[in-house]
């Protein structure tokens, strides 16, 4: 949720900064703007709407190149998204220029504070009193880190805020409070950015900034401090992946690539975890296993697509340890005094490691005495580091705003958190653990297969483009697939789009299938669970009566619902609980194909934006 860069070194600010943009646009497509320190001067340009019109405008009026700059990519909270709300902010004398992630919760009051000073503040955003503050506070203390501190001090809410003053030419400073930031220490040149994405291309060698620290970056290296000025322990840490893996590498979409990365990115997750005797090691799970042994409930927490994982997660969980689990949308948990003691994990799951209801959730958490657990796609996220504990998914990073791949090894990891868990508590199930852990290093493969054979998928998607809706339905682990399923297509294509646990449709949906409203139905496996598989082809056959297209997601070989389906997408046999794994993918490409077939932005869907980082 908007993206931020700074830099500081011998190349040309405006084009590292603008280049960073480019690869933070998916975290806010409202508006973008630039700032350049140079010769003495401090000059910015911002425009609404995608970066593609901020490069316009700079084509039509350049900006000097400069070795200092900032940038800043938009998802609008306080005033509308147009040129004047767009960041960068600057102060009255056009000095300081100050770019803003996060929501300022105190800025009217010093809105009418700084109002009562004289000053006049062109926008209706909360960031632009960051930057009249910041002016004052250089005026009387001359430092502009010191400034920073000072501000920051003064102001409640979540933020990342970054910026330049004229009269410190070699400097940007940054400040990080419950938002991320991090920094790109180069050769002799240094970055900071919402998202090591940004800088990717020049270093992988960056530094977590903790809570509540202020950053001075300068090409010849970083100074960081606590908001109260102390000096600060910060954490270095090597990106393991490259700028290939943040590009589309010949794909039309980042959407496409990630849906096509999802073999590997699956085997990635399981690598040195599962081997193929069916033996598990989860040594990063740095809860002692006394703990866990002593689990009494297990509450999962998560937002959207996450929260899908964690509704899968409950089933392979209370299977394995029979320790009840609930599953519960992060931005409810702390709302509701949720019961919670020493004796509860938390499992908090998150691509980004940023979402602020998700955080919110885990810190209420520890503070009732949980442990928390948080299974992660970003290295020095803000969610790992406040857990007790992480299990990261190796996705490598995820650039179309919907969640695809990273979904995917969200659930390698709940089924090796639940199978570990089992493991560790030693419930009866010893043989069928190893047997399940053999079956998940087969997954790979299958996912692969799926996608070999998704044209039938396209065409469908294609041909029911101008359809208004789409319902989805499941049971057992096939009803958050159908959520999933119905999550997909209301983002990308947004249509109108449910998904429905297939045995609640005769209280009350099943009123709204009429002729050929395409359902797509997930199919569990005729073999494991049979009475299941027999009640959902029941219902198949309930609203193919009433009209209904149906579009059937089944195992292969499953000859029953041949007569039912006007469409079958078949997918790999696996035990019940990795049939997500597979019987996701068609629902992603679907969604995919249906969305571009509308004309629509599949990596940049309106009005959202990846990492949700206000509450
Ligand atoms: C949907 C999607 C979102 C995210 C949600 C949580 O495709 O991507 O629903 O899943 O915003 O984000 P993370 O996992 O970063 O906490």
């Amino acid at each position: 949720m908007c993206g931020i860069v700074g830099y500081a070194g011998p190349q040309s600010a405006l084009d590292v900064v603008i280049a960073g943009l480019k690869r933070l646009e998916y975290r806010g497509y409202d508006s973008a703007g630039v700032a350049v320190l140079a010769g003495g001067d401090l000059l910015a340009a911002k425009r609404a709407g995608k970066l593609v019109n901020l490069d316009k405008a700079l084509a039509e009026a350049p900006l000097p190149a400069g070795p200092v700059g900032i940038g800043h990519t938009r998802w609008a909270t306080h005033g509308a998204p147009n040129d004047t709300n767009a960041h960068p902010h600057l102060d009255s004398a056009g000095r300081v220029a100050v770019v803003h992630n996060g929501i300022i919760e105190n800025f009217a009051a010093l809105r009418a504070e700084l109002a009562g000073r004289g000053h006049v503040l062109a926008s209706q955003t909360d960031t632009e009193v960051v930057s009249h503050l910041l002016a004052e506070a250089f005026e009387e203390c001359g430092g502009l880190a010191e400034a920073m501190r000072r501000v920051c001090r003064r102001l409640d809410g979540a933020f990342t805020l970054v910026a330049v003053h004229a009269d410190v030419p070699g400097v940007v400073v940054g400040a990080r409070r419950d938002s991320p930031l991090v920094v790109g220490v180069g050769e002799g040149e240094t970055f900071l950015a919402s998202d090591v994405a940004a800088f990717i291309a020049h270093t992988r060698d960056a530094i977590e900034l903790g809570q509540d620290q202020v950053v001075e970056a300068r090409r010849d290296g970083v100074t960081v401090t606590g908001f109260d000025g102390s000096p600060a322990e910060v954490r270095s840490y090597h990106v393991d992946w490259d700028a290939s893996a943040a590009e589309k590498g010949g794909y039309a979409s980042f959407m496409l690539k990630e849906i096509a990365e999802q073999p590997k990115a699956v085997a990635d997750t399981l690598l040195g975890r599962v081997d193929g005797e069916g033996t598990l090691s989860l040594d990063e799970v740095r809860i002692p296993a006394a703990v866990l042994r002593e689990v009494e409930k297990v509450v999962v927490v998560a937002c959207g697509t996450a929260f899908h994982a964690g509704l899968i997660a409950k089933y392979a969980i209370e299977h394995w340890t029979r320790v009840p689990c609930e599953v519960e949308l992060a931005s409810e948990f702390r709302y509701r005094d949720p019961i919670l003691d020493a004796r509860t994990l938390v499992i908090a799951i998150s691509q980004s490691g940023e979402t602020m209801d998700t955080l919110m959730a885990l810190r209420h958490a520890r503070e009732q005495g949980a442990k928390v657990l948080a299974i992660c796609n970003t290295n020095g996220s803000t969610i790992p580091r406040e857990s007790d504990a992480v299990l990261y998914t190796h996705a490598g990073p995820e650039v179309a705003v919907a969640s695809t791949k990273a979904f995917l090894t969200q659930l390698v990891a709940c089924n090796l958190v639940a199978l570990y868990l089992g493991q560790v508590r030693g419930t009866k199930w010893g043989d069928e653990i190893r047997a399940v852990v053999r079956e998940l290093s087969h997954v790979p493969e299958q996912v692969g297969r799926v996608l070999e054979t998704m044209e039938p998928v396209r065409e469908l998607a294609r041909s029911l483009s101008d359809k208004p809706t789409v319902l989805f339905l499941g049971r057992h682990v096939g009803y958050p697939v159908a959520l999933e399923g119905a999550l997909k297509l209301k983002e990308l294509a947004y249509m109108h789009a449910e998904g429905f646990a297939a045995g609640e449709l005769k209280h009350g949906p099943i009123a709204l299938i009429e002729q050929d409203l395409p359902v797509v139905v997930v199919v569990p496996s005729p073999r494991g669970r049979s009475v299941l598989h027999g009640k959902i082809v029941s219902n198949i056959q309930e609203i193919r009566a009433r009209g209904a297209r149906t579009v059937v997601i089944a195992e292969e070989g499953d000859e029953s619902v041949v007569p039912y389906a006007d469409h079958l997408i078949r997918v790999p046999a696996t035990p019940t609980l990795l049939q997500p794994l597979v019987a996701t993918v068609p629902l992603q490409v679907f969604a995919c194909e249906l969305a571009t077939a509308r004309g629509n932005d599949v990596d940049q869907p309106r009005n959202l934006a990846k990492s949700v980082t206000v509450e």
